[in-house]
């Protein structure tokens, strides 16, 4: 606990915070062992193993692989250290939640004080709740969780939440378009807040601009008109702002043809989005698909899904893995997958970064019903 006080207030006195936060959650990134290795996880031995334990509601990003399960086309010593990271982690009281949205099962009150780690969650708790999150890095949330404070600095004072310019966006939005949305808007600021104006939201919008726009922004949050619970008070406070507009024509893609599978869930697909897929394999009498779907979603989606629903989806070809962020995973690789497409520009950033898969854009129910009527 002293150590990680130490931790707190040095970082602290390194971005000239003015005082200490109590923090209400925090939400640990940094959890797999592709990209944690061997230092990551005798960082966390060293840590759990001196009796440390998280003093505040902390849970936990995805992982290399899903939790428990050893038959993964993923070499052995990778699952076996992955499973060790996740239960140091669990030992130190973090909740076992292994996704990237727990803002789908937490509902932050805005002007709340969290220390999250994983920048599509900052972003959406930053814009939609209005509850006040730095982006802050995996380690760091680990010595935050422990000592339940976080330096005030950053996006925790109200006057660096003020948009300094408003976008003003011309178009009609899916989720491709909100993902490739969020990459132009970061693209076209130097890191100041965004005031978004445009109506027509709906969450699966919001989850798609804001993991990309926190993907390619610096600063993990946008007021977004209509959305923020305090969006007029921000705005009441803009002085002299730029003006942007992005029209529709600069969110224009081309619908790829050839790739080895279709893959949603970056952030961590929804019940809605996973029914929507549903819908559109109902529609065709739940007929196989040539390549297969890939769905990255949550334990807690997948357990409410049934037994026999996800029985159906994998003999559609149809494969929902939990726990697991694909991007630090070499599940897809594992699989024989070298390029997919999907809707997430999150994804196709980091995709062929991290795991060397090629990603292309396409909105999956289009794709979907090309596949099932090319039959
Ligand atoms: Fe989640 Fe991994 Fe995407 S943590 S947001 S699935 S990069």
């Amino acid at each position: 606990l002293a150590k990680a006080l130490e931790t707190v207030i040095k970082v602290g006195e390194a971005v000239k915070a003015d005082r200490l936060l109590d923090v209400d959650t925090v939400h640990v990134s940094g959890v797999s062992y592709l990209t944690i290795g061997d230092a990551g996880l005798e960082f966390l031995r060293d840590i759990s193993n001196s009796g440390a334990r998280f003093r505040v509601f902390t849970t936990v990003n995805p992982a290399g692989v899903e939790y428990g399960n050893l038959n993964l086309p993923v070499n052995e010593t990778f699952i076996r250290r992955q499973m060790e990271i996740i239960d140091y982690l669990s030992r130190m009281g973090a909740s076992l939640w292994l996704t990237c949205t727990p803002y789908e099962f937490i509902r932050p009150q805005p002007g709340s004080i969290h220390a999250w780690g994983e920048s599509n969650a900052i972003a959406y708790i930053n814009s939609v709740n209005d509850a006040y999150t730095e982006k802050l890095p995996g380690p760091f949330t680990i010595m935050i969780a422990i000592a339940g404070k976080v330096p005030r600095f950053g996006l925790y004072v109200e006057e660096n939440r003020v948009p300094k310019v408003i976008v003003k966006v011309n178009a009609r939005l899916t989720p491709v378009k909100a993902g490739l949305l969020g990459r132009i808007t970061a693209g076209r600021l130097k890191g100041e807040v965004p005031f978004i104006d445009y109506d027509g939201w709906d969450k699966q919008l919001l989850k798609s601009f804001l993991a990309s726009y926190a993907t390619y922004s610096p600063t993990p949050l946008a007021v977004i008109k209509g959305v923020n619970p305090n969006w007029r008070r921000y705005l009441s406070m803009v002085d002299k702002p730029d003006l942007i507009t992005i029209d529709d024509a600069e969110l224009r893609y081309e619908q790829p043809s050839e790739y080895d599978a279709l893959f949603i869930g970056c952030p961590h697909a929804s019940l809605e989005e996973v029914m929507s897929i549903v819908k559109v394999l109902e529609r065709h009498g739940y007929r196989r698909l040539m390549k297969p779907l890939i769905v990255s979603t949550s334990r807690f989606i997948k357990s409410s899904l049934g037994i026999e629903l996800i029985n159906r989806l994998r003999e559609a070809n149809v494969y929902l893995i939990t726990d697991t962020c694909p991007m630090v995973s070499p599940i897809l690789q594992g699989l024989g997958i070298r390029s997919v497409v999907t809707p997430s520009s999150k994804a196709i950033f980091y995709l062929p970064r991290l795991v060397n898969v090629n990603a292309m854009p396409c909105s999956i129910e289009d794709c979907l019903e090309s596949e099932l009527s090319d039959h």
